[in-house]
C-alpha cells in the first residue's frame, strides 16, 4: 500500500478566479522583525530584501504582471543617518548581486521616484538595471525608491506646466502619462504588512480604486501562504469603481 497521504493530489491552494494584474506592497515591519530578535534594524531590512525574491517568484506563479514595492519613501530621509545610508547601500548591493538572476528570469525592473538626492553612483546602477532589463516581459518589478505620492504629483504638475499643456485638454489619462508610472496600469491591490491601516503617501493617485489589504505579519515573514491569503481576500471583494452593480 502506498504510504503517500491520501490528499496528496488535492492542491492546498486552489487556483483563484481573479488575479490582480498589478500589486503594490508597503513592506512594513522590518525594524520590528529585527528588534523582536534582538538584531540591528538593518538586518531586518536585509531580511526584507531576501523576501522580495520569494514574493516576486510567487507573483510570477500566480500570473501577476506588475509588482510595485515601496522600498524608500521621501519621508525615510528623516530616519537616523546610519539607517538611511544602510538602505542606500542595500539597494546598490542588491542590484550588484541580483541583477543577472532577475534578468535571466525575465524580470523588467522599473523605478518610481526622484533621482535627485540619490548618490550619483547608485543612480548609475539604477539606470543600468533599467536599461539591461527593459525588454523583459515576464513580470515588471517597479521599485518605489526615493518615492512619495505627493512629490510624484508635484513633479508631474511641473512637467505639465513646462510642456504648456492647455488646461482644457488636461484629462486624468493625460495627467497619468506625466506620472512615474506612465505606462503601467493602476494597482488592483495594495498590500501592507506590519499591521498599519494607511497608505503612507504610496501611489496615492494610482491607488484610487485599488483594494486594500493589511496583515499584522512583518514583511520578512510574509511568505507565499500569506500572499495567497491576500489574493483570496481580493477575490471576495466586489470591485464597483463607484458604480452600482446590477444583480
Ligand atoms: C519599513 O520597515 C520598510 C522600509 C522603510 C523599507 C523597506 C525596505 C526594504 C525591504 C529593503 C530595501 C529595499 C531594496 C530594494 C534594497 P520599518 O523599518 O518601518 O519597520 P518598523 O515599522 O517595524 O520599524
Amino acid at each position: 500500500m502506498s504510504s503517500e497521504p491520501i490528499n496528496h493530489h488535492v492542491p492546498l491552494q486552489p487556483a483563484l478566479p481573479s488575479v490582480p494584474h498589478h500589486i503594490g506592497i508597503i513592506m512594513d515591519g522590518n525594524g520590528r522583525w529585527a528588534q523582536s530578535r534582538s538584531l540591528p534594524r538593518l538586518m531586518g531590512h536585509q531580511a526584507g530584501v531576501d523576501n522580495i525574491k520569494r514574493i516576486l517568484e510567487s507573483c510570477v506563479k500566480h500570473g501577476v504582471k506588475v509588482l510595485t514595492i515601496y522600498a524608500f519613501s521621501t519621508e525615510n530621509w528623516h530616519r537616523p543617518p546610519e539607517e538611511v545610508s544602510g538602505l542606500m547601500r542595500l539597494l546598490g548591493l542588491t542590484i550588484q548581486r541580483q541583477l543577472n538572476d532577475l534578468h535571466k528570469n525575465g524580470v523588467r525592473i522599473l523605478h518610481s521616484g526622484r533621482m535627485d538626492g540619490i548618490h550619483p553612483q547608485l543612480q548609475n546602477q539604477i539606470r543600468h538595471a533599467l536599461e539591461v532589463t527593459r525588454n523583459n516581459q515576464r513580470i515588471s518589478l517597479n521599485v518605489a525608491f526615493n518615492y512619495g505620492g505627493r512629490a510624484e504629483i508635484l513633479d508631474a504638475m511641473r512637467r505639465v506646466v513646462a510642456d504648456g499643456v492647455d488646461p482644457e485638454t488636461l484629462t486624468e489619462d493625460l495627467f497619468g502619462q506625466y506620472l512615474y508610472t506612465a505606462d503601467l496600469p493602476d494597482p488592483d491591490l495594495i498590500i501592507r504588512t506590519g499591521g498599519e491601516w494607511r497608505l503612507s503617501n504610496f501611489l496615492i493617485w494610482q491607488a484610487a480604486y485599488a483594494e486594500y489589504y493589511t496583515t499584522p505579519t512583518y514583511w520578512p515573514d510574509f511568505d507565499e501562504d500569506e500572499l495567497y491569503k491576500a489574493l483570496f481576500e481580493y477575490n471576495r471583494r466586489e470591485r464597483r469603481f463607484g458604480r452600482v452593480l446590477e444583480k
